[in-house]
């Protein structure tokens, strides 16, 4: 199906964009409970389809092959950081090294992004609107949502966020999210960007309390 077929419903999406590690995913689910949506976080969508390549062995220097694995994979995200996939619910699975290096390039793939793109709408299309979290869902999935929100943070305070449910050391996690920084930005297909329309929120040395509340004004004020 062309995404131009699927018809997006922006009145009730609240879009939640910014780089890795910047809260996102934290905030996202807590805001969304307070406002009485659902919440989903895209950046899963394209971890699963990074874990299904390693899992079924799919050429992962030929881009055409991931473009049709992620038109035929089949898997439902469950929220609270949960993907069903195979039978299986996978949640650190999808975090590991192996599939934060591999993401940026099935997240670059055109065709993977289209499909993705198509599959968001349709989940908004299915509750009445939600609560999206990603890097693009303000410019290119929603780019009518009623409110969008870029999240940044300082790169230290991100890999330190990051560092609490890895192994690896801050300094290796802050060289990749300076890594996926740059290749989620200067991608050509839907790169990592602030909407013009979005408001900007420097989570650096905020608590999550203080980051939810803010969002939740300023929906509740478009709302009156
Ligand atoms: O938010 P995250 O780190 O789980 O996202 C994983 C990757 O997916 C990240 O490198 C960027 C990409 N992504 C994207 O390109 N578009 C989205 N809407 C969400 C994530």
């Amino acid at each position: 199906m062309s995404l131009a077929r699927v018809k997006t419903v922006t009145s009730n999406v609240i879009a939640i964009d910014g780089p890795a590690g910047s809260g996102k995913s934290t905030v996202s689910p807590l805001v969304a409970e307070k406002v009485g949506l659902e919440h989903l976080d895209t950046g899963l969508m394209y971890r699963v389809i990074a874990y299904g390549c390693l899992d079924q062995q799919i050429e992962t220097n030929d881009p055409a092959a991931i473009g049709r694995f992620a038109d035929e994979i089949e898997f439902e995200a469950m929220g609270n950081g949960v993907v069903e996939y195979e039978g299986q619910s996978l949640t650190s699975e999808l975090r590991t090294p192996e599939v934060s290096k591999l993401v940026s390039v099935v997240a670059a793939n055109e065709d993977v992004r289209n499909e993705m793109v198509r599959r968001q709408r349709i989940w908004v299309q299915s509750r009445g609107g939600g609560v999206l979290d990603g890097r693009d869902i303000g410019t290119a999935v929603f780019p009518d949502a009623k409110l969008k929100i870029f999240l940044i943070a300082d790169l230290d305070e991100r890999a330190k966020r990051r560092s609490q449910d890895s192994a690896e050391s801050v300094e290796a996690i802050a060289a990749d999210i300076a890594r996926r920084d740059k290749v989620d930005s200067e991608r050509e297909s839907m790169p990592l960007r602030k909407a013009p329309d979005a408001i900007e929120i420097d989570t650096t040395g905020l608590a999550i309390d203080e980051v939810v509340a803010e969002i939740v004004e300023k929906w509740s004020k478009l709302n009156v």
